[in-house]
């Protein structure tokens, strides 16, 4: 088994293979997904929530951040680890630059960050110097006070396009990975096919060239789970069965199924 890495993502969107993202925020669920061939685990900012009991993703800090990077980092050295920027952690390039090292130097391969035009020179000198970066378009957690809550996103004409600019601008900046989370499934298409880099898809449908769940998700540890996440527990039984069950419906394209996706 070997590591993963950027470029065998890309070979897997060029040949139209599926690949398997897992959000998870330790050592021992990160030896699970090894075990079980996730390709990329995310350790994400909503730990805020997950983990630490917060109501959303703003107060996470490079601290949490660090320390989680590290416990997954422990648990896997196979599976490709993006660390989450958290909330104003990127606001300038060069805060970008002393914390995504931080984040690298426990143990990440990628970081991955929200936003679009604003953000796209950040990433150019990001990836220019050697980090490789993830961005994330659609519902963006960090901005649920200026959303208005955690809605889908690019359901009308102008944001649709938004997007899609946003997304070839980060595309063009030298981003790696894009995440598209809760966008109608005929847009993350579109971008999908749009764009050079695999796009990661959580309530974005069935054609983006990866999907990605959140551990507590997958394991029915939520109390009210979004639309678009599957409690695979339920029928699996244990844990490395759910995990094996969410990947193999994602390479077979089972999951999402129409009720998980947003129009
Ligand atoms: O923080 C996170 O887990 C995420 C995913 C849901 C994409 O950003
Ligand atoms: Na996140």
């Amino acid at each position: 088994q070997k590591a993963v890495t950027v470029n065998t993502l890309r070979k897997m969107k060029a040949e139209g293979e599926k690949f398997v993202t897992v959000a998870l925020y330790d050592a021992p669920m990160a030896a699970m997904a090894k075990k079980c061939g996730v390709q990329v685990l995310l350790v994400g900012d909503s730990l805020g929530m997950t983990v630490l009991g917060y109501d959303d993703t703003i107060p996470v800090t490079m601290e949490h951040m660090i320390y989680h990077v590290e416990a997954v980092r422990r648990g896997n050295n196979k599976s490709l680890i993006m660390g989450d920027m958290p909330f104003m952690s990127y606001a300038t390039t060069e805060q970008a630059f002393a914390n995504a090292t931080r984040i690298m130097q426990a143990g990440a391969h990628m970081v991955k960050l929200e936003g679009g035009e604003w953000v796209a020179d950040t990433v150019r000198q990001l990836t220019q110097r050697g980090i490789p970066v993830c961005g994330h378009l659609g519902l963006t957690p960090q901005s649920v006070n200026k959303l208005g809550g955690f809605r889908v996103q690019g359901r009308n004409d102008k944001q649709a396009k938004q997007m899609l600019r946003d997304a070839k601008l980060l595309d063009e900046a030298g981003a790696d990975l894009l995440v598209l989370e809760c966008v109608p499934s005929a847009l993350a298409a579109e971008i999908t096919a749009a764009v050079s880099m695999p796009t990661i898809g959580i309530g974005a449908g069935k054609e983006t060239d990866a999907q990605v769940l959140v551990i507590n998700d997958i394991l029915g540890l939520t109390e009210q789970p979004p639309k678009f996440s599957k409690n695979f527990l339920v029928e699996a039984g244990d844990i490395p069965s759910s995990l094996l069950k969410y990947s193999d419906d994602v390479k077979n394209g089972v999951f999402p199924a129409p009720e998980h996706c947003f129009d």
